[in-house]
């Protein structure tokens, strides 16, 4: 089973001074619209996606300048060296999300895991996803401690999150949110952004081309195939930026688990082991790996938890 996480810790003011957060923001401009959660190859003039951007400011090859006020913060990794007992904390990756006028949740769900030797570059994601929920990988992966902090407050835009597990209601962030953060482990907790507003003009749809940038007058503007779709000041969009580091114990159980990285074949052998446990009569393979049969398969027998109270997502009412 999946880990039940204790409930995040709440970080009030964050930063002393948000000027250099502004300026990072107005720097790594434009953002676009978050995608690959549904819909791939759409109709590139089709406002199917929401005002939902995103970007990244650290990941494997790239860190924006200035990004180190997220990806070094002291105080996040005291935090999270407290909220894991753990004395290493590494890092690794710093995003921003950036959104307006959506009157339905985000997905509510728990983050991708990532395992030593086993990540998203090497293997597919509902193969990832199985692998969380088999509880048959816990010994490889690797522990990921996550923070999001908020600018400014916004109308609604809190975030949902179920520290007591998906069969307990939810806990709620909301109001008072500007320059607080909440650390802890989005990968364990399942979690939902609620509704953000303004909620005047309904959700208001884009183009996967769209894109966020500020305009001379200090206004933060949507631009959509050369029309303007939107138009507010910064503190009118719910900025959050999010931050991931991994979590080992100590240095030793950092050298042990990274010595031992997952091979395809060791996966396919721990699943087979299991599926014969359970007498499923499914046997994975290299061959079928990639079959649909064997993803709603594997998927249905490892199936994931839902969260009750969960809101709608705004990417189900859209597909609809
Ligand atoms: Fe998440």
């Amino acid at each position: 089973m999946l880990r039940y996480a204790d409930p995040p810790i709440l970080l009030e003011n964050v930063f002393p001074d948000v000027t250099q957060v502004h300026k990072l923001l107005e720097r790594e401009a434009p953002y676009t619209p978050l995608g690959g959660w549904y819909n791939p190859g759409a109709d590139p003039h089709a406002r199917t996606r929401p005002m939902w951007f995103q970007n990244d400011w650290v990941h494997d090859v790239y860190a924006a300048e200035g990004s180190e006020l997220f990806l070094h913060n002291p105080t996040y990794i005291e935090a999270a060296k407290n909220f894991y007992n753990a004395e290493v904390i590494e890092p690794h990756s710093v995003y921003v999300n950036i959104m307006a006028a959506i009157v339905d949740g985000g997905p509510a769900h728990t983050d991708n895991s990532r395992f030593h030797g086993r990540e998203r570059a090497n293997t597919p994601m509902w193969l990832l996803r199985a692998m969380l929920w088999s509880d048959l990988f816990d010994d490889y992966e690797i522990v990921q401690a996550t923070a999001i902090w908020w600018l400014d407050d916004v109308e609604e835009g809190g975030l949902y999150f179920w520290p007591d597990g998906p069969d307990r209601p939810p806990q709620h962030h909301v109001e008072k949110m500007a320059n607080t953060a909440l650390i802890g482990d989005n990968h364990g907790m399942f979690h939902q952004v609620g509704p953000v507003g303004p909620f005047d003009r309904g959700t208001i749809l884009v183009t996967p081309s769209a894109q966020l940038s500020p305009s001379e007058n200090g206004k933060w503007v949507v631009t959509d195939h050369g029309e303007k779709i939107y138009t507010a000041p910064l503190s009118g969009y719910r900025v959050s930026v999010l931050w991931k580091a991994n979590v080992y114990k100590n240095h030793e159980e950092r050298e042990q688990k990274s010595a031992n990285p997952l091979t395809m074949t060791n996966v396919i052998n721990i699943f087979n082991d299991d599926l014969e446990e359970k007498n499923t009569g499914f046997h994975l393979t290299s061959d079928n790996l990639e079959d649909t049969e064997t993803i709603s398969t594997i998927s249905a027998i490892y199936a994931e938890a839902k969260p009750i109270n969960a809101l709608k997502s705004v990417f189900e009412t859209i597909r609809q």
